[in-house]
């Protein structure tokens, strides 16, 4: 198969229930050993890709820590350009490549903001991003391989756009419960299982109280 897009990768910790945050953006659903998992899968990416929200709530570095590996690009969807001065992305963004991706809703001065600090910002997409764009533009920037980290409206966006390739997510021991809770996949959904999403899994790691379940679409 001819690639024109990289190969991406959706990972996620959710709760027994399906939730990647309690309702007030409590996220913290990982196990130590989990987040050094995560972090060797980050070390063996070009890009991890994060909605604008996850930014705000989370404030993230999207840095390999816990071993030693090479940082990829970090790329945030944020069709306004609304993300943080002080953020611990744009803060760390000497040091880390960076890529803002924008859409044309972004205003001149948070486009002018955003242009001072020495990332890459990708403008695409009349008001929402536009993903397919997006990801052919990346992938002539060599960004062959990314790591998708949500949040769950991210998630959804990539789901729609059948731009996702492998699932990873790991089962953690919470129930978290609420309607305003955030899912692993948030959007509009899927109206009949026929129409959803198909997946075969790959591989199941049990670690714990946790099970990492491997899916390829
Ligand atoms: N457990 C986990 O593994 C995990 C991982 C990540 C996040 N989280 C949690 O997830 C929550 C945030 O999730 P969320 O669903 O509210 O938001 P999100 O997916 O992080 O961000 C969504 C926002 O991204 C922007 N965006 C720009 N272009 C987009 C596009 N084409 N498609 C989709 N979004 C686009 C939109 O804002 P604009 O319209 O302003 O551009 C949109 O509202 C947080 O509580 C965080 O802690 C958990």
């Amino acid at each position: 198969m001819v690639r024109y897009r990289p190969y991406v990768v959706l990972s996620a910790a959710i709760s027994l229930d399906g939730k990647i945050a309690t309702r007030s953006g409590d996220s913290q659903l990982s196990s130590k050993k989990d987040s050094r998992r995560v972090h060797k899968l980050r070390s063996g990416v070009d890009a991890i890709l994060v909605g604008r929200k996850t930014v705000s709530v989370d404030n993230p570095l999207l840095t390999v820590r816990h071993l030693k590996g090479k940082n990829p690009t970090r790329i945030i969807l944020d069709s306004k350009g609304t993300i943080r001065s002080d953020s611990k992305i744009l803060k760390t963004c000497k040091k880390v490549s960076t890529i803002i991706v924008v859409s044309e809703k972004i205003t001149k001065s948070n486009l002018a903001r955003l242009q001072k600090f020495p990332i890459d910002v990708i403008q695409c997409g009349k008001n929402k991003i536009n993903l397919k764009q997006l990801f052919r533009i990346l992938y002539r920037k060599k960004i062959k391989k990314i790591l998708v980290e949500g949040g769950g409206t991210t998630n959804w966006s990539l789901i729609e756009c059948k731009l996702v390739d492998e699932i990873i997510v790991t089962v953690t021991p919470f129930i978290i419960g609420g309607k305003k809770a955030i899912s692993l996949i948030e959007g509009k959904g899927f109206d009949t299982i026929p129409k959803s999403l198909s997946l075969k899994l790959k591989k199941i790691i049990k670690m714990n109280s946790e099970i990492v379940l491997n899916y390829t679409v």
